[in-house]
């Protein structure tokens, strides 16, 4: 994947596919920004709040910037995964593939809020 995040529609529309793996390196490059800002103001009203990304280098960066105190642990049922979970429990975000997430590993929701996640998927994948 070489376009940069603003050049991902017109990837798609070449019809070549992208691996969420690629997404490591579309962060590394600085390619891509986050909204996370919202998620901590949704916990400071007192909203538990769960977030699921792939790629591990804005997971470790929302709790840098937001400094708050995290803790990381491995997934026990998803390789390669992990969770990151604030100190006070109201902020968990899985680094894992969304494909993987299951309602075991965090219950029922009661809002699901969805910035850019389709655009990120390729077009094949979208209906799953
Ligand atoms: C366009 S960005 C939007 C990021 C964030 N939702 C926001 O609003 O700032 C899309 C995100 O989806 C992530 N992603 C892509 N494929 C994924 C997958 N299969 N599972 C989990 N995250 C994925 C990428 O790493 C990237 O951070």
């Amino acid at each position: 994947m070489s376009a940069n995040l603003g050049g991902i529609p017109a990837y798609w529309d070449k019809g070549l596919q992208m691996k969420a793996s690629d997404w490591e390196r579309v962060w590394e490059e600085r390619k891509a920004v986050f909204e996370m800002p919202k998620v901590h103001r949704l916990a400071d009203k007192g909203h538990d709040v769960v977030g699921v990304e792939y790629a591990k280098l804005p997971c470790r960066e929302f709790f840098e910037e937001q400094r708050l105190e995290s803790d990381t642990t491995p997934m026990e049922d998803v390789s390669g995964g992990f969770l990151h979970k604030s100190s006070d429990g109201k902020i968990k975000i899985f680094q894992c593939d969304f494909f993987k997430f299951k309602k075991s590993h965090a219950g029922n929701f009661d809002v699901i809020w969805d910035r850019a996640s389709l655009v990120a998927l390729n077009k094949s994948d979208r209906k799953k």
